[in-house]
């Protein structure tokens, strides 16, 4: 007797597919990536983010009311920060005035409801584009970790609902937590980047903000010493969950599309939202192979976000937000 089963029933139609859909695609999936710059009027295109910008407080302004306007809700913020600020030890990260600080007050001023997430690391700070202090050729923790709980408390200070540590230092989510509660910051929430791996694709965001390690003798060149190794999945497991008992209330996994493993994996074993990053180079690569005619644009896209989000994601960092939701309406 031929099959009783036939599977191809319910993919007879579209309206029949829709019926039988796992998983759907809406603007409340996105937290969207924005870069800030000092200056007036300017908004910069990214030479290895094609259509994606830098924005000073001004333009800023415009581009938040676009993003709400669209059904997003959430932003992460970076800062490209002036060489002549940076140094060892982040004394601008910590500036009640700095650039984040204003980035902060201008996204809150414009769009009270938007939730205002922020980068918590050394990097754009740092005159060795590390995430933490360098020390004897070292990234050392201890004290990262104390200045990190006070560039994050500067950021709650600011008007932040959400930091978000990208930092990987050991005990970081902790001594900010603490920190937080001390100055009661009770609601502060905080994503953490929990599960961050010492990827190749995040070239173009270093172009973006200015701020790949930098190649001085003595001085570590890559950030392998802090970020996981691209071989290792057991141990995205572990770092995930010290971060909730640590109090963070987000998880991050980052980058994306190669580390769809280990989303699913975290999915299965944690009870709060994850989040996955889709970094600046699986950005930059669709758009090249999509500017030489070699894939779809809009059709890979989806299928990109639909599977990060099949994978486990409650939450999806893109600099795609608002291309999918302008296509979805
Ligand atoms: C900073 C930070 C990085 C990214 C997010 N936060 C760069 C890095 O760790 O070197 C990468 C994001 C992207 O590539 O889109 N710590």
């Amino acid at each position: 007797m031929y099959p009783l089963k036939r599977n191809r029933r319910l993919r007879t139609t579209e309206a029949m597919r829709s019926l039988v859909r796992e998983n759907t695609i809406t603007a409340n999936d996105f937290i969207v990536p924005v870069f800030v710059v000092e200056g007036n009027g300017v908004k910069d295109e990214i030479p290895s983010m094609p259509n994606y910008y830098r924005y000073s407080l001004d333009t800023l302004q415009d581009e938040i009311k676009e993003l709400w306007s669209l059904g997003l809700k959430s932003v992460l913020l970076f800062v490209k920060v002036p060489e002549n600020l940076k140094d060892n030890a982040g004394k601008e990260a910590l500036n009640p005035d700095g650039l984040m600080q204003r980035a902060i007050k201008t996204v809150k001023n414009t769009c009270p409801e938007m939730i205002v997430m922020t980068d918590v690391a050394l990097d754009p700070y740092s005159q060795y584009g590390h995430d933490g202090i360098v020390a004897n050729g070292e990234i050392v923790n201890d004290p990262t970790t104390t200045f990190l709980a006070n560039m994050a408390l500067s950021h709650a200070q600011a008007g932040a609902d959400v930091i978000a540590p990208s930092d990987m230092m050991d005990g970081r989510i902790l001594a900010m937590r603490s920190l937080l509660e001390e100055e009661g910051f009770y609601n502060t929430g905080i994503m953490s980047y929990s599960a961050k791996y010492a990827s190749a694709f995040y070239g173009p965001f270093r172009d973006a903000l200015d701020s790949a390690p930098v190649d001085l003798q003595d001085i570590p060149k890559d950030k392998k010493s802090y970020q996981m190794d691209p071989a290792n999945r057991e141990e995205a497991i572990r770092e995930t969950l010290m971060d909730i008992d640590e109090g963070a209330d987000i998880v991050m996994v980052k980058p994306g599309l190669c580390y769809l493993d280990i989303v699913r994996d975290i999915r299965n074993v944690v009870d709060i939202p994850v989040a996955v990053y889709q970094v600046s180079g699986e950005y930059a690569m669709l758009k090249a192979a999509a500017e030489k005619g070699w894939l779809d644009h809009d059709a890979v896209m989806m299928e990109q976000i639909l599977s990060i989000k099949r994978a486990g994601a409650t939450l999806i960092a893109s600099y795609f937000a608002k291309d999918v939701v302008k296509l979805l309406s």
